[in-house]
């Protein structure tokens, strides 16, 4: 397998690379649960996370991932940085290059910042997410969950729910589960779907047609608010035509369909409390094998830092 130096998005890895990965999750994931918490596999490698967009989950299980990996880890932190006296993007990461990092991590609400980093660096950047165009070790993370759970991806089907139009989680999620031979799903309202007439991927528009269809995941969608000049959708009907109410939850139970979300969620809106709490809802597990699936990407990936100059 020929080595690669970054991850930006799911488009750019070979099958070969793909399946890599997700089958060194297991072992990675055996790792962090059981016996040994650490491995010296990046001993003496430095990991740079800079997010300049907020971030819960991803942040922190890149952190506790490379710390599994015995990697030395520095957190930029954007919001008490230069950045706020006015630095570039362009000056920011020149400053960080000189400190001679082996892997940056980043996240930034324009798409293409991570490609425009690996381009003008020997580290190994991994993209946390940019804009809307992109999110790869969320897909990793979730293909890793949905195969835990069923065995297999192929011949699963996934319906993703919600704000699509903004989501990087559903252009790089649905990428990867088509590629592991998965039938993939949109739904949510209208002006918030892209039109998927060449993409291989179907689209309901309400319930009755998604249930009819017989998904094994429902893969629900936070509504981004923040990447709308102006409402898409009246407010207030969003739950009642498109979340997981009480009532919907009530007609899948018992059944072996799982709820799943990226985080973070808005209760009431896309799920009913209930939800959260539901026996087969996979929330919690995406999170832990998060920290699986990005232990397997560090490890996969090759810095040409051996020679910073
Ligand atoms: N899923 C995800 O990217 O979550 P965070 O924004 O909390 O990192």
């Amino acid at each position: 397998m020929k080595p690669i130096k970054d991850l930006l998005t799911i488009g750019a890895l070979s099958d070969a690379d793909i399946l890599s990965i997700l089958d060194n999750a297991i072992a990675m994931k055996e790792i962090f649960t059981k016996s040994v918490k650490k491995v010296p596999v990046l001993k003496g490698k430095s990991v740079l996370t800079l997010f300049y967009e907020p971030s819960t989950r991803t942040r922190s299980s890149f952190e506790v991932a490379a710390d599994r990996l015995s990697a030395d880890i520095t957190t930029f932190s954007v919001s008490t940085s230069s950045v706020v006296k006015g630095e570039s993007v362009q000056d920011t990461i020149d400053t960080l290059m000189s400190m001679k990092m082996d892997y940056i991590i980043v996240r930034h609400k324009n798409s293409g910042i991570p490609g425009i980093i690996a381009k003008h660096s020997k580290a190994a950047v991994i993209n946390a997410g940019d804009g809307s165009h992109a999110h790869p070790s969320q897909a990793f993370l979730d293909a890793f969950t949905i195969r835990e759970k069923f065995g297999e991806v192929a011949g699963k089907r996934i319906i993703i729910i919600g704000d699509i139009l903004h989501s990087r989680v559903a252009r790089s999620t649905s990428l990867i589960l088509k590629r592991l031979g998965a039938e993939v799903a949109y739904m949510g309202p209208g002006p918030l779907v892209p039109p998927t007439a060449h993409t291989g991927i179907t689209r309901f528009t309400n319930w009755e047609q998604a249930f009819a269809w017989q998904p094994d995941v429902l893969y629900m969608l936070r509504v981004q608010n923040e990447r709308m000049d102006a409402p898409f959708f009246p407010a207030g009907d969003y739950h009642k035509a498109f979340g997981v109410t009480t009532e919907r939850l009530e007609r899948i139970a018992g059944e072996n369909l799982v709820i799943m979300h990226p985080g973070p969620v808005n209760r009431g809106v896309e799920l009913c409390d209930e939800a959260m709490d539901y026996s087969n809802s996979l929330i919690n597990t995406q999170v832990e094998n998060g920290i699986a699936a990005r232990m397997s990407i560090l490890y996969h990936l090759s810095p040409q830092t051996k020679n910073h100059d």
